[in-house]
């Protein structure tokens, strides 16, 4: 039977991350710094909140935009740690994680052939979301000299070829790149200059390490102006509970929701209440993964340039993305071999894009200790 697939979905490759990792099932002994998830399990007292919620019998639908305490809890948040001020009720939605707010934001603002710029290394889901909603992606490549950045002078330039919308990751994965309130002032600018619609991905928001992130929309005259995407899932190890959120001009929310209502309905309910107490208590939690997270970049990222791998410091996150160009081998051979030779796993750079070519990621989302041997086995695959 010919089901004549759609082909959009065709044209789309399959993402390389899992291509990779069919590889690394059934090997036994790897190390594996391919995930993008925390190690760690979400705090106690949210688990227990939300087995507590099922054992009351919470187990229904939601408001399709969300529970309400939930979205008030994150306005209140968003007000007293940044003074950005949103509506409860007509500018937010609370989605499946930052996945669904992703593809609803580019269906929602889309029209066949509308021009997105998409920075490059960047998450995997990026480009394929924005042809799936009828979009086309423009590339803007960034390398290793410049830290992995977009700058005002990238994006004006692009925005020459008349582009709608720019997406933007920050804390990034797959490089832990992220951009200082100065840095964001100037891509500003050229954003309101050139009238973009950006969707703005900080949902590694909490993983700073050496200054304090600074939401695009909440600097002057930016609300208008971003989409702005967030979630539970890195911050507060709670990736299973699939709980994002969005807040935006009322006009761009309202047609996410419109999406939203008659694809997903609403964000699970148990997510919901765990992340209100998320919210409310982690703060401790979430500092204390911050602190060993830094320890671990700080130790990686020293310890990739010793044995000859020159790495980036990067801002936030957990990636390091070291350059491998000094082995000669292509970013797929190094993983692959490493995998086979030594029983350590990390993302070719390809999986991110064509010009990744010559990278690797590496998740420090992984003890110290496994880190300690990872690196020994890099170092004897090199000397090999
Ligand atoms: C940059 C980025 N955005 C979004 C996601 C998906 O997040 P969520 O679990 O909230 O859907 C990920 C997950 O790896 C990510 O790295």
């Amino acid at each position: 039977m010919d089901y004549n697939i759609s082909k959009r979905v065709i044209q789309i490759a399959p993402s390389g991350i899992r291509a990779f990792f069919d590889l690394v099932l059934g090997m036994k002994d790897v190390i594996s710094l391919g995930v993008g998830e925390p190690d760690f399990v979400a705090p106690w007292h949210v688990r227990e909140k939300a087995i507590d919620s099922l054992e009351q019998g919470f187990t229904s639908y939601t408001s399709n935009k969300g529970m309400p305490e939930l979205r008030k809890q994150i306005v209140h948040s968003l007000k007293s740690r940044y003074n950005l001020k949103y509506d409860f009720e007509e500018e937010v939605l609370i989605t499946v994680g930052v996945s669904e707010g992703l593809d609803l934001a580019a269906r929602a603002i889309l029209n066949p052939g509308d021009k997105v710029l998409v920075p490059e290394p960047i998450y995997v889901s990026y480009a394929p979301v924005v042809e799936l909603a009828g979009g086309k992606a423009v590339l803007l490549k960034t390398d290793i000299d410049s830290g992995f950045k977009i700058t005002p002078a990238l994006v004006d330039k692009a925005c020459k070829a008349g582009v709608k919308a720019l997406m933007i990751n920050y804390p990034c994965n797959p490089t832990g790149t992220s951009y200082t309130k100065e840095e964001l002032m100037a891509l500003a600018k050229v954003i309101k200059k050139n009238k973009l619609i950006v969707i703005s991905d900080e949902v590694y928001d909490e993983l700073t390490y050496d200054f304090q992130h600074t939401p695009l929309a909440s600097l002057q005259g930016m609300k208008d102006h971003v989409v702005y995407l967030n979630g539970f899932s890195k911050s507060y190890a709670m990736t299973g509970f699939r709980i994002g959120w969005v807040c935006g001009p009322a006009e761009i929310v309202g047609a996410m929701t419109k999406i939203h209502q008659y694809t997903i309905l609403c964000a699970p309910i148990t997510g919901q209440i765990a992340a209100q107490e998320a919210l409310k208590n982690s703060h401790h939690e979430v500092q204390q993964m911050k602190k060993e997270y830094k320890r671990r970049r700080n130790y990686i990222v020293a310890a990739l340039n010793d044995i000859g791998l020159n790495c980036h410091m990067p801002e936030g996150a957990f990636y390091v993305f070291p350059s491998i160009k000094s082995t000669g081998e292509t970013s797929m051979d190094f993983a692959q071999n490493l995998l086979k030779q030594q029983k350590v796993a990390l993302v070719p750079g390809v999986a991110f894009g064509s010009s990744c070519e010559g990278y690797v990621r590496i998740s420090y989302a992984s003890s110290y200790d496994n880190l300690k041997e990872a690196i020994l086995r890099i170092q004897n695959y090199l000397k090999r």
